[in-house]
């Protein structure tokens, strides 16, 4: 199976091209390179990359004439900063959501395509005990998620119209890097819990900040579900598969959505709260780790975590690795890094 991967020089998209590579698939990169990394998509064995916007119809029009093979488009491309949303929504609206629009346009003139979106668990609502199902109230709080909730509609309303299968996978909180260390996190400010709490350990940022100790989780922090990104990448690939294979759509599986569109939490199912990160990071990390407690800032929520029954039942995918083994990778990541990126 050859798939296209947008977003490919990107933390998740990269590791999303080495899990299918891993498999013994290929993939195609359409990468602009906005905020992704050239070494981690161009020159990689069993990857084509194309340097260009999801919004060039004729860039994305050549790659099928050049590849016609490919029928699963991963589209991770997108601008994910929340606080840079909320101050720059019509920069996100764009990018997110009328850059995607005509990428999915485009696959829908050319028929018999499959799209797996990169959506987030940042469009629930608060739920009581914070499991959330894929039928749980939505309430996305930022621009930024604003733009994955839009999203999912738009390709519900295309799958429907159109001849396009599509699945949004609802991310919950990848962490670590690829247990080969070929990809990972790669920005210097991350905004990312766990990097956070890697910057602080390391010296590169002050002390980390446990913000909002007063939820109404076990111990008062926030709660999240922390999935490994390998993981996560494996996850895609399993979706693929299925998608190629057949049958994941011609079922009506729960949620009232098209016969052609599905969405798929993709966590763990365990709830971790914030304070247990660290605690776990404590356990990996030897050193020491400044922490401070501070209250929640605007807009934060106290989180959720996912039921993962669907992603188990529909693509006989399960969870395998730690939050200890993701606190690992990331911790040799940032060695393996300063080879890779120089920094
Ligand atoms: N990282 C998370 O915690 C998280 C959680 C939930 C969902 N997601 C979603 O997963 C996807 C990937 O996130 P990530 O963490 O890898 O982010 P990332 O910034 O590392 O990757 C995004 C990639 O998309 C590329 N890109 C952006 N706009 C583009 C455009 N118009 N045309 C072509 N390429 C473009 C960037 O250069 C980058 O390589 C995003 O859609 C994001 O919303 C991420």
């Amino acid at each position: 199976m050859k798939v296209l991967v947008t977003g490919g020089a990107g933390y998740i998209g990269s590791t999303v091209v080495r899990a299918l590579l891993d498999q013994g698939h290929s993939a195609v990169v359409l990468d602009s390179l906005v905020t992704g990394q050239r070494k981690f998509a161009e020159g990689v064995a069993g990857v084509k990359f194309y340097h260009g916007d999801i919004a060039d119809r004729g860039i994305v029009k050549k790659i099928f004439l050049d590849n016609p093979e490919i029928s699963t488009v991963i589209h991770c491309a997108a601008l994910i900063i929340v606080p840079e949303s909320a101050d720059h929504p019509a920069k996100y609206y764009r990018e997110n959501v009328a850059k995607s629009v005509e990428l999915f346009d485009v696959l829908s003139e050319l028929g018999g395509k499959n799209l797996v979106f990169s959506s987030s668990a940042s469009i629930y609502g608060n739920v009581e005990g914070f499991k959330v199902t894929e039928t749980s109230p939505l309430n996305p709080s930022s621009p930024y998620a604003r733009t994955k909730f839009m999203m999912e509609m738009v390709l519900q309303d295309f799958c429907a119209a159109y001849d396009l299968r599509g699945l949004a996978l609802r991310y919950f909180n990848p962490i670590g890097a690829d247990p080969q260390l070929r990809t990972g996190g790669y920005v210097k400010n991350p905004s990312h819990v766990l990097a956070k709490l890697v910057n602080a350990a390391l010296g590169i940022e002050g002390e980390f900040k446990v913000t909002g100790v007063d939820w109404p989780t076990r111990d008062g922090s926030g709660i999240r579900d922390y999935i490994h990104i390998w993981d996560l990448a494996r996850a895609h690939v399993k979706a693929a598969e299925a998608i190629e294979a057949g049958g994941l759509f011609d079922r009506r599986d729960g949620d009232v959505t098209s016969l052609r569109y599905q969405v798929i939490n993709v966590g763990t199912g365990n709830g971790v709260t914030v304070r247990e990160l660290v605690d776990g990071f404590k356990q990996v990390w030897s050193g020491e780790v400044p922490v401070s407690e501070a209250p929640a800032r605007p807009g934060d929520v106290a989180g959720a975590f996912a039921d993962i029954s669907k992603a188990q039942r529909l693509l006989g995918w399960s969870p395998e690795l730690t939050t200890a083994e993701a606190i690992k990778a990331e911790l040799d990541w940032r060695e393996a890094r300063k080879g890779i990126l120089g920094y």
